[in-house]
């Protein structure tokens, strides 16, 4: 962006934008207005800005003015920005709060509207003042564009790279969103700081009392150094969510009082290791990608034995697969995308971290909801380190193929179960179109230099979606026409995408084969995502297990190329139908109503292994409270998903007591009592949650270690299954 631009307020945000902006480009026109005149005369002094005056006067002519004012003066700045700034000037702020601004400006005119991206560097300190400014400030530092519904994408993407040009990362939510959090993350704890500074000497009759104060408080009050001009103008101006947060600590604060009071020990123990907890999670999420899933984790399931499924109605969250692909085109596509019934589980929210470090502004999740600014097939931006991708298989593999046809380089890095998952799969094809990528000994990280592709034709020698998906996504970067070949029919979810945003498929001459040709454009546009099959499979089965228990499944996705649970469950005697089937952005959508049957073994072979991949563990809990046996075959896929599922199954299945016998591609399982014990999922997240559901007909207790992870793909389990009947409480593995 050129090349004029005006500060209004030359504080510790205004200031440092202007001098991270002049270390970045020595020809830009720096223009500021300020009524400190010590600031303005310093930046002049220090070259930082080249003009100062008053606000009309350096707004004139500017392509984009920085209202970096008091939250309370924003408005009234706004305003008289809206009466002397040109058509074109593109205005954004830094204030503190968002929704205040709200009013003001639905009375100034649309096409101001369109040109206002609010945003927030999260990059205050205790320090104020031009004095205070540093060029370094907003690196690695995140800045949040609250974008109105009318703020033309272009301005958006605009201010987007501003920001990323300064180092800063760039989330994007709603102005109320933002004031919500706001109010619990900062204003909250100034508020506390504010209150508590003068609490000892207040109680203690005099400043003596400080002596005796030592890192802890001195920790704890460290904002209430805060400029109390500025903190009573961000207060006054988010009181609302302010008053709201101060109510939800009060709540809190009143179980630590009542355990103290009533000398509940375990009660006060149990908050603070919630907090602990808590805090050990921000800690991660500050220091990288990473979430408390991706540690690893040591919480643990305990689930007390039998209970019942209670009868009515249940919602699973968004279809996970679905998920990452809307993510994935809605950033590539012209246009902006809006998505709902998004997974805001750690596997999809990785992707979405990802795509923001390409430079693509995500609105949201909120409810589910997400506002994609797509970058266009062409406008990714080179990732400033390594894309981190936590425990996401699908994220690694479907974003290789997206990356393998940039004009940069990239990394991709995950945790330690996804650093054991095979890569040569994807490698060699994307290799074999001239992408330069490489794996060592076959697993990631990943590292790719980018390069020209050209399509080719591949047969799979799995049935992978992810490997299909990978290559049809590298397709649309390549040169000619890219040709996918799978040996049975595995998760169509990237076609019928890829369709819904105008890329034109074949796959019509022959089943199992699908070619496009590269250099199509992506159109944006909505996507309604369905409840994933995968994760209602744990409520069907336990409703299938749990005796009289009858429960309806609402908004499941039942694309044929997933139903294969369904289909396995009926062949084992289940009565599962489906009610009100209907489509929703090209994908079969129905309520799955199930109702408690006795069950039996079955036979199941490669055909239908692909269309329940991710079932199996949960149907060995079925299988395992099924009378005879039931095979398993062709499924040495199983072997290398988030752990080895067959030897994980055949581990915890024994543990319980139940007959089993494993082959290189397959299990052979016979149904009988079980018992209880300890079980390590191996941080794999449907272990973890199978292992839930099968305590249902345990006659012991059940214990499931490393269960963080089922935050990937289920957050809400536990609350969930408890919902329905299930004594499942959740715990650090030492406590
Ligand atoms: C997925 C495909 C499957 C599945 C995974 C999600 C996808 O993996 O197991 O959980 O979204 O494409 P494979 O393609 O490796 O079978």
């Amino acid at each position: 962006m050129k090349k004029d631009i005006a500060i209004i307020g030359l504080g510790l945000i205004g200031g440092s934008l202007a001098k991270a902006l002049r270390e970045s480009d020595a020809s830009l026109e720096i223009a500021a207005a300020d009524s400190d005149q010590n600031a303005l005369a310093n930046a002049l002094a220090e070259g930082v800005v080249g003009r100062v005056g008053a606000l009309a006067e350096v707004c004139a002519g500017a392509n984009l003015v920085v209202v970096a004012v008091p939250p309370l003066a924003a408005p009234a700045v706004l305003a008289e920005i809206a009466r002397c700034a040109g058509p074109e000037t593109l205005i954004t702020d830094v204030a503190s709060v968002k929704s205040h601004l709200l009013e003001t400006l639905a009375s100034l005119p649309a096409g101001f509207r369109s040109r206002f991206v609010p945003g927030h560097p999260l990059a205050g300190s205790e320090q104020s003042g031009y004095g205070a400014a540093r060029a370094e400030l907003f690196r690695g530092r995140n800045v949040v564009l609250a974008p109105l519904e009318e703020t033309a994408p272009e301005a958006i993407a605009k201010m987007h790279d501003l920001w990323r040009g300064v180092g800063a990362n760039v989330l994007a939510m709603s102005p109320e969103r933002h004031d919500r959090i706001l109010a619990l993350t900062s204003h909250l704890p100034h508020v506390l700081a504010f209150a508590m500074a003068g609490l000892p000497p207040r109680r203690e009759n005099g400043a003596g009392v400080h002596h005796y104060a030592a890192s802890g408080f001195a920790d704890f009050t460290r904002l209430a150094a805060s400029d109390p001009a500025l903190w009573s103008d961000i207060l006054r101006a988010n009181a609302g969510a302010t008053v709201a947060a101060l109510d939800a600590f009060g709540e809190d604060l009143k179980q630590f009082r009542n355990a103290l009071a009533t000398g509940d020990w375990p009660a006060l123990g149990d908050n603070l290791q919630r907090a602990r907890r808590a805090r050990g999670a921000f800690d991660l999420a500050r220091g990288g990608g990473e979430t408390a899933g991706d540690a690893g984790g040591e919480r643990c399931f305990h689930v007390r034995p039998g209970g019942a499924i209670r009868p009515g109605g249940i919602r699973v969250p968004g279809d996970k697969s679905i998920s990452h692909r809307a993510i994935m085109l809605g950033a590539l596509a012209d246009g902006v995308s809006r998505v709902s019934g998004f997974l805001e589980g750690e596997d999809a929210l990785h992707t979405l971290a990802a795509f923001r470090e390409l430079g693509v502004t995500i609105v949201g999740p909120e409810d589910g909801c997400l506002r994609i600014y797509g970058a266009g097939a062409n406008g990714l931006k080179a990732p400033r380190g390594p894309l981190w991708l936590g425990n996401s298989g699908t994220a690694m593999r479907l974003l290789a193929g997206v990356l393998a046809g940039q004009g940069f380089a990239s990394e991709l890095r995950g945790d330690e179960s996804l650093s054991q998952r095979p890569m040569n799969r994807i490698v060699k094809p994307l290799a074999d179109m001239g992408a330069v990528i490489s794996a060592d000994g076959g697993r990631p990280p990943l590292r790719i230099s980018g390069g020209r592709l050209r399509g080719i034709d591949y047969a799979m020698p799995v049935a992978s979606a992810q490997v299909k998906s990978c290559l049809l996504l590298a397709g649309l970067f390549a040169e000619g026409m890219t040709t996918v070949r799978e040996p049975g029919p595995c998760r169509d979810h990237t076609e019928r995408m890829l369709r819904g945003f105008g890329v034109e498929l074949d796959t019509g001459s022959r089943q199992g084969m699908t070619s496009l040709v590269g250099g199509q454009a992506l159109r944006a546009c909505d996507i309604d995502i369905p409840g994933d099959i995968s994760s209602a499979a744990f409520f069907l089965v336990a409703a299938a297990i749990s005796p009289g228990a009858s429960l309806t499944l609402e908004q499941v996705g039942v694309n044929p190329t997933r139903t294969g649970v369904i289909e396995i469950l009926r062949q084992m005697g289940a009565d599962i139908r489906l009610r009100n089937p209907r489509e929703s952005g090209g994908e079969p959508v129905a309520d799955i109503e199930v109702r408690q049957k006795p069950l039996h073994g079955v036979e199941i072979g490669a055909e239908q292994v692909a269309l329940a991949i991710d079932e199996f563990p949960i149907l060995l809990v079925a299988a395992a409270c099924a009378e005879g046996e039931t095979r398993i075959s062709g499924a040495g896929e199983l072997r290398v998903k988030e752990s080895d599922r067959i030897e994980a199954m055949a581990e915890g299945l024994g543990i319980l007591g139940i007959e089993h016998e494993t082959f290189p591609d397959g299990i052979r399982v016979t149904g009988g009592e079980l018992g209880g014990g300890i079980i390590d999922s191996r941080g794999d997240h449907r272990i973890a949650m199978a292992f839930a559901i099968a305590a249902l007909r345990c006659r012991q207790a059940v214990t499931i270690r490393n269960c963080a992870n089922v935050a990937t793909s289920f957050p809400g389990f536990a609350a969930l299954a408890r919902q329905m009947g299930l004594g499942i409480s959740e715990a650090d593995a030492d406590s």
